[in-house]
């Protein structure tokens, strides 16, 4: 059987991994600044986290939502003590997108309302509201087209105030990346966060934080969308909670109330998910991740500044993006055959750091040499060019 062919692969596989660092199946290491798409939070196999989950395989790995699974309980405690959301209700999937499609589902059966807010470059997910909510026409298949999500421009105050004085009464939810990760690295703007939770709470409608790539401590905070002082109404997480197992998870605010079989999944918070989520969490506390993560994005973007070549520098924390002028269109390339460093892209021009949130000022320079060696190369090629 072939497998459907839906991923443009880079020839390299990959078959072991440490900290920031993974081989190949030729024994050639690679330096992780992509964390396989900001899922890997605390490093490759870090060691309490392997031994979290081998210790729960030997115990059991799976048994349904319909017994007590203690695990879920300690994951929440532990989650409502990193977070600062203690008062929060933690419910568990499987991914990013099913969190966010539970999220507006959530929202629309708290309201009673159909209308989802959504903003020009987000990025929920490839299920059926999820998707509709993703502002890529090309990944939305005609089935889950739907006139109940609404697009507004990002960071656009004054849209969204009109929106709500004449629609207001129709919103379920609004749904919100606090970093726009798929769409290049863009920071929503505090005013634009206060506006949506004074919005929200005027006119009953949830807020719904998609932190799916930058919570979980990525942006240095818990959740990047907290920088405004506005709690949402509900948390979407998935990438870094597992560090690779699958699992996501929504938090709920109190005021919002569960009804017996409102949401369920077959394999959300079974024990051996929730095994990596508390050993995630479980080092992201012991280690003082985020405030690794807030110092060396600080420190990453101080030099990244200082290169000249690269446009628009931002983020927060440790989701940092850059614009690559055309001149220097091959560096991500080159970084990664070259210089054998992973990093991500956002189209057209963007490239993207989404390191572990441990990684070392030793790993970031190693990043920021190639990038200067990699520039002063392209440069030095283009000037023989020229001159031939
Ligand atoms: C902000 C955001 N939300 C949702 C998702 C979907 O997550 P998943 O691929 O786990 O379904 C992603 C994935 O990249 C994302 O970046």
């Amino acid at each position: 059987m072939k497998l459907f062919d839906v991923y443009p692969l880079n020839d390299i596989t990959i078959v072991r991994g440490e900290g920031s660092y993974v081989w190949d199946d030729k024994g050639q290491q690679y330096l992780d600044f992509y964390g396989g798409h900001a899922v890997i939070s605390i490093g490759h196999t870090h060691p309490h986290y392997v031994h979290r989950i081998n210790d729960q395989l030997g115990q059991i790995g799976f048994y349904s939502n319909s017994i007590i699974i203690p695990q879920q309980q300690l994951l929440a405690d532990k989650l409502g003590e990193v977070s600062g959301k203690g008062d929060y209700q933690l419910f568990l999937c499987n991914s990013g997108a099913e969190a966010n499609e539970n999220a507006m589902k959530l929202a629309s059966f708290h309201t009673g309302r159909k209308k989802i807010i959504a903003f020009s470059g987000a990025f929920h997910g490839r299920t059926s509201l999820a998707v509709a909510a993703t502002d890529n026409p090309s990944i939305v298949a005609p089935v889950n087209a739907t006139e109940n999500i609404v697009f507004l421009p990002f960071n656009n105050v004054a849209t969204l105030e009109s929106y709500f004085a004449a629609h207001g009464n129709e919103v379920a939810g609004v749904i919100v990346e606090g970093i726009q990760g798929v769409g290049g690295i863009v920071v929503a703007e505090e005013d634009f966060l206060k506006a949506i939770g004074r919005l929200c709470d005027e006119y009953g409608a949830v807020y719904i934080a998609d932190s799916v790539q930058c919570g979980y401590g990525r942006s240095g905070k818990f959740f990047s969308h907290d920088i405004a002082g506005v709690s949402a109404d509900i948390y979407t997480m998935a990438k870094g909670m597992g560090n690779g197992f699958p699992i996501g998870g929504i938090i709920v605010a109190p005021h919002i109330k569960p009804k017996y079989g409102m949401l369920g999944t077959t394999f959300g918070g079974n024990h051996l998910a929730c095994a990596a989520a508390i050993a995630v969490l479980e080092v992201l506390a012991n280690d003082k991740l985020l405030d690794n993560a807030a110092a060396m994005g600080r420190y990453l973007q101080e030099e990244l500044k200082k290169i000249s070549e690269l446009q628009n520098v931002r983020g927060r924390g440790l989701m940092i993006g850059f614009d690559v002028p055309q001149q220097y269109t091959g560096l991500r390339k080159n970084l990664l055959n070259t210089h054998y460093i992973f990093t991500g892209e956002a189209k057209p021009n963007v490239i993207r750091l989404l390191p572990a949130l441990n990684i070392t000022h030793k790993e970031a320079d190693t990043l920021l040499n190639a990038i200067r060696a990699e520039i002063k190369s392209m440069k030095e090629q283009q000037a023989v060019l020229q001159n031939n």
